[in-house]
């Protein structure tokens, strides 16, 4: 199916996550809108969305001009019934279930288009769950967004038990034709392929500074200079966010219980200090 009937976009969350995809489907051309919290939360999200294009306009990538242009199309909200005219919602909240629970109960009731998608940006949370509460569950699938997003070619398309035919190829025609860029599908199992992948591997290197094996420039310059990797694991672990890598390991380990999957104590201590990476200006490095 053509993806030419995803006009408007909603995204639900200006974190870094939602502000970088609510970019992404801006600088394509599409009209988006924006769902925070409150006025202030919408606020800091326009900052985010302004100050990536700002930057991309000082590197060249951009003119001062389509600055402009691509922030007309982003509106900011704290009203989540701006969400009800979407063809496509994006929720990009916390990695928290019963957040996540609760907003497809409320946008599946909401969405006034028979065939309006509802997608979710999770890296980890059962998308047959979301689908379930929404009220329209073969409308509903994960699509799973890298940070940053406008940098990153990759989209996880992850169709649930649930969700219609139609509707993944009508994403993967969105994510490929409209966004530009390059999907994989995966099976709604908790990590889907990237994070099954990298959270052991970022667990890992936390568990490996804990113990005292290196310092954490070391461990992260054994990785980019011995690996080619384009930052170590704790440098990502702070890009990431620690908040989120823990809810994401909890939950890999909730469904699989493989030691691997499970937070180490630092990791607990650490969020539960604050200490959350680059977005609270100290995670294992000052920002
Ligand atoms: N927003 C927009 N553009 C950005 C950006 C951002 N936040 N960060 C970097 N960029 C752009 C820069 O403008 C620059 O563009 P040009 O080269 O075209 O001018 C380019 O990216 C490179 O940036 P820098 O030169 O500033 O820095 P760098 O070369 O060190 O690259 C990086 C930065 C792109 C973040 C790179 O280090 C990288 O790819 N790191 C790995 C990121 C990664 O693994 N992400 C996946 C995380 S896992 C995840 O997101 C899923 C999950 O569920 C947890």
């Amino acid at each position: 199916m053509s993806n030419s009937t995803i006009a408007q976009v909603g995204v639900i969350g200006g974190g870094q996550m939602g502000s970088g995809i609510a970019e992404v489907c801006a600088r394509a051309g599409l009209e988006v809108v924006v769902v925070e919290v409150d006025a202030t939360a919408a606020e800091s999200a326009e900052g985010r969305v302004r100050s990536s294009l700002e930057r991309a306009a000082s590197r060249g990538k951009i003119s001062a001009g389509e600055v402009t242009e691509i922030l007309a199309r982003v509106a900011f909200t704290s009203d989540f019934d701006a969400l009800a005219d979407r063809d496509l919602v994006v929720e990009a909240a916390s990695e928290d279930e019963q957040i996540k629970l609760e907003l497809f109960r409320r946008v599946g009731a909401l969405l006034k288009k028979d065939d309006a998608v509802l997608a979710s940006n999770t890296s980890s949370i059962p998308i047959v769950k979301l689908g379930a509460v929404s009220g329209r569950a073969e409308k509903v699938m994960g699509v799973h967004f890298f940070n940053p997003a406008p940098v990153m070619q990759l989209v996880e398309l992850i169709p649930s038990l649930t969700t219609a035919p139609e509707t993944l190829d009508r994403m993967r025609g969105f994510v490929g034709e409209a966004l530009g860029k390059e999907p994989i599908e995966a099976t709604d199992r908790a990590g889907f392929v990237v994070n099954s992948l990298l959270v052991p591997y970022l667990l890992s290197a936390i568990r490996m500074y804990e113990a005292g094996y290196a310092s954490a420039a070391d461990i992260d310059k054994g990785m980019v200079l011995g690996c080619g990797h384009p930052m170590g694991p704790l440098a990502l672990a702070d890009l990431i966010g620690l908040d989120t890598i823990r809810a994401i390991g909890v939950s890999m380990y909730e469904e699989f219980k493989e030691p691997l999957y499970s937070p180490p104590p630092l990791l607990d201590r650490m969020v539960d200090a604050g200490l959350l990476g680059k977005k609270a200006g100290h995670g294992f490095y000052a920002y």
